[in-house]
């Protein structure tokens, strides 16, 4: 399903979290996405949009497809783009970084995305800079870029959202993609099921609003998504999971687990993937069942529309002067 973009007014400066939009916001930059995503797949793929801007991507843990994703959804509205990726042990928290963020501030960068191993810290430095800033994931805080394709590539493919139900399953403990998912499937009428061992649920699990499952086979009973999360290893202090074998065998998603959900079940990953930990090779790649790859295509077009809402606003600020 495409959709005209909506003339809705975008009431914020920066892009922190989805837990600060409205189901309005949300439905406006789904629209401006769907638009980009006709665009990417002509040979001329270039706008102006942001000509004569900035934007600089700052890093500040690994990533693949969320950088990429960024720096092309920049260059394709027309934009300078800069990658910064600042070793990690060169970074601390506090002062360090509220300095790298007045560094940057003075070279008047107009929109700045970034990655940080700790939960809140790119609201912090957003506090810090005059540029408009992008939360491209924040420990286990959120990533709301992410949670935003997820449900563009969920409405293209079903042509709705609402009255969905959705299992999101794994270590849902670890991951601001699991979080900023939630909060965009609460506020679109989403209903959402958490499957995960007890030691991979965030603490206070019940204020969340979600349905909560052990057992994958009562989890996936008849949803329409299913979506699986890498398991966070290197966010993991101490032993979460018995060991990988086992956790496969109870939680990876597998053709047998699958087969209570939906017939047409949708399989998710926001990637990276680790094949036979949380989930099957085979189902990872079956073409009539994952959209994994689409969920990747979704993220320019996502990324884009968001530059194209903050960068609007910058016009009307003074924000460089
Ligand atoms: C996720 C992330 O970095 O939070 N990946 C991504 O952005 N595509 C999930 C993960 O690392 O497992």
């Amino acid at each position: 399903m495409t959709a005209e973009p909506t003339s809705h007014y975008f009431p914020h400066r920066h892009l922190l979290g989805i837990e600060e939009l409205s189901a309005p916001d949300i439905v406006h930059l789904l629209d401006l996405a769907d638009s980009y995503v006709a665009l990417n797949r002509r040979a001329e793929k270039k706008q102006d949009t942001l000509r004569g801007r900035t934007q600089i991507n700052m890093f500040f843990e690994a990533s693949t497809r969320t950088r990429t994703s960024f720096e092309l959804a920049g260059k394709r509205l027309g934009a300078d783009v800069i990658n910064m990726s600042p070793t990690t042990s060169a970074i601390k928290k506090g002062e360090t970084l509220i300095d790298t963020a007045a560094t940057l501030n003075a070279m008047h960068p107009d929109v700045l995305v970034v990655r940080h191993p700790d939960s809140g810290a790119v609201k912090l430095l957003a506090n810090a800079v005059n540029a408009a800033v992008i939360n491209a994931g924040d420990g286990s805080h959120e990533h709301p870029t992410q949670a935003l394709l997820d449900a563009l590539t969920i409405r293209r493919r079903l042509g709705t959202l609402s009255g969905l139900t959705v299992a999101i399953c794994g270590d849902i403990a670890h991951s601001r993609v699991a979080r900023s998912n939630i909060l965009l499937f609460n506020t679109l009428g989403v209903r959402v099921r958490l499957v995960a061992p007890p030691t991979l649920l965030p603490t206070a699990v019940e204020r969340y609003g979600v349905e909560v499952h052990h057992n994958m086979r009562e989890g996936l009973k008849d949803v329409d998504i299913v979506m699986m999360l890498r398991l966070q290893l290197e966010r993991m202090q101490g032993s979460f999971v018995p060991s990988e074998r086992e956790y496969f065998h109870y939680y990876g998603l597998d053709y047998d687990k699958l087969a209570v959900a939906k017939p047409d079940a949708l399989i998710m990953h926001p990637g990276p993937m680790n094949r036979g930990v949380e989930i099957d090779s085979e189902v990872a790649d079956d073409i009539n069942r994952s959209v994994i790859l689409d969920q990747v295509e979704m993220g320019v077009a996502v990324r884009q529309a968001c530059l194209e809402v903050l960068a609007h606003n910058l016009d009307k600020s003074d924000h460089n002067q």
